[in-house]
């Protein structure tokens, strides 16, 4: 069990006054990474409070387990299975590298064949999937497709029928291409997504819809089972966990949608983020000091939210991304030996896309009774055309509002007071790129490692989707033993 008194014993400083006593405080807190340039000077971050957290870090062993991680070691021990998406980008262990770069050239292979015409006319890219089997990619294709997409994407996650049949409407199904995202290749909703859409085909006069069908998965059996051609399956290694898969075959839509050399610097950028987590010392190590002031706030100040908030329309999917990245890898009440975690874990991830946000929930961040710590990611070149005042007006609100939270207002009506010293981070793009957004990604990835191996519990399972899961097949077999409340809706839904 790590001390955590040192850190729970922690002052709480004025942000305000942190400057003030610090002439140095802005460099102090502030790195630049792989065309990242992240600041936490206006967290309340301290020397004193790193250097508590660095010694809490050594008692939890990170240095040791961050090797583990690299080194293909079990370090999901839940599963008993190494987690292996740092190889799929490259780092990590040789053969697992190797095992996945094979991987990757049969998928771009794949890419190739179907752009030379081998499964005819294919304009339209319909991907079938959920969780981290859509929300990466569908980050991804959004982010970066805009200048240069090759085909028409849609990405469909969620069961209802509403969904596809919005990619329906847009979608010709003579020149659909059917992608079947899963892991698992057992997730309800996917596979009845994936089977609606062969019948779409079907209806319409498609003559082989089974030949236009891609799976991307970790059980290649299961997509051979279920009707999709051997050739045609791209798998990949199971210790790629769902949330952390777009950079394995998932991540496909992207690669045939933006071309092969982006989806390559996508990997090289999260690449480049995974040396500096490897290596740095982690006193200017970026995922770690981010998972410094996480820990700070969730445990010192009892924050129980994080908000992100991207000020770049492109990045409108990084905070539901980040929302399954945090809360499905860290939302857990059990240490890795199993024994009650004892302190709260992730904090409820949300956030939203500036300058929308600042005219819905903004109030809450600058009055409301809650702590929220806030991070605003922004791209220093714009991403639009018009004139630069677009650009200028975006930014300058993004970084007004981390002024404004910090320094706050006090005038003589309570109502119209601003209380300050709300704390923010800041990470700026010097442009968005697939390099850029594979080091940010990655960056996210290995905070979320932190957090999880400082809280003592396995970032890298989910068995806590599982029960929800299990009771709707029961029900859906027409089973299950419910509670007056349940039963009652079932029938008055008319499903019993
Ligand atoms: O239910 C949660 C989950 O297992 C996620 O972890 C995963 O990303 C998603 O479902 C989809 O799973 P699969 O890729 O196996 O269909």
């Amino acid at each position: 069990m790590s001390d955590w008194s040192r850190i729970e014993a922690l002052p709480s400083p004025k942000l305000v006054d942190l400057f003030d006593q610090d002439a140095e405080r802005l460099g102090r807190f502030s790195l630049d990474v792989a065309g990242l340039h992240f600041d936490w000077s206006k967290t309340h971050l301290t020397t004193d409070a790193v250097t508590a957290f660095v010694a809490l870090a050594e008692e939890a062993g990170l240095a040791k387990r961050r090797e583990a991680l690299f080194a293909g070691e079990h370090v999901n021990v839940t599963e008993d299975r190494p987690v292996t998406h740092t190889e799929e980008r490259g780092e990590g262990d040789a053969e697992l590298v190797a095992a996945a770069k094979r991987l990757h050239e049969r998928e771009r292979a794949l890419i190739d064949a179907i752009e030379g015409g081998a499964l005819g006319d294919v304009r339209h890219v319909l991907h079938v999937g959920i969780g981290g089997s859509a929300l990466g990619p569908d980050l991804l294709v959004d982010a970066l497709g805009r200048e240069e997409k090759r085909y028409d994407v849609a990405i469909v996650s969620n069961v209802d029928g509403v969904a596809l049949e919005d990619a329906f409407a847009r979608f010709d199904p003579h020149s659909t291409l059917l992608v079947v995202a899963s892991k698992t290749f057992t997730t309800t909703e996917t596979l009845l997504n994936a089977g609606s859409v062969l019948q779409w085909m079907t209806e319409h006069g498609v003559s082989d819809p089974y030949g236009r069908v891609i799976a991307l998965t970790a059980a290649p059996d299961k997509a051979v089972e279920w009707g999709v051609d051997e050739t045609r399956v791209l798998p990949f290694n199971e210790g790629v966990g769902g949330r952390y898969s777009l950079w394995s075959s998932i991540g496909f839509p992207a690669a045939i949608a933006l071309g092969w050399g982006a989806f390559e610097e996508l990997l090289e950028g999260a690449a480049e983020m995974d040396r500096h987590f490897r290596l740095q010392p982690l006193e200017t190590n970026a995922p770690v000091l981010a998972a410094f002031a996480d820990l700070y706030y969730t445990q010192v100040r009892h924050a129980e939210t994080r908000a992100p908030f991207a000020y770049d329309v492109r990045l409108r999917l990084l905070p539901p991304y980040l929302q399954q990245l945090e809360m499905e890898s860290n939302g857990k009440g059990v240490t890795v030996d199993g024994q009650p975690v004892g302190r709260p874990t992730a904090a409820i991830t949300w956030g939203g896309v500036g300058t929308d946000a600042q005219h819905a929930v903004f109030q809450l961040l600058h009055q409301g009774t809650h702590l929220v710590p806030v991070e605003f990611i922004a791209c220093i070149e714009p991403g639009d055309t018009l004139a630069p005042e677009h650009h200028r007006q975006l930014l300058l609100n993004a970084f007004a509002q981390g002024a404004a939270l910090m320094k706050g207002k006090q005038v003589d009506d309570p109502a119209r007071s601003y209380s300050g010293d709300r704390p923010s981070s800041t990470i700026l793009l010097d442009a968005l790129t697939p390099r850029t957004l594979g080091a940010l990604i990655a960056f996210y990835e290995q905070r979320v490692f932190v957090n999880g191996t400082l809280l003592g519990i396995n970032s890298f399972d989910q068995f806590g989707v599982e029960l929800g899961k299990e009771m709707a097949k029961e029900a859906a077999k027409g089973g299950g033993e419910f509670d007056p409340s349940t039963t009652d809706l079932i029938r008055r839904a008319g499903l019993d």
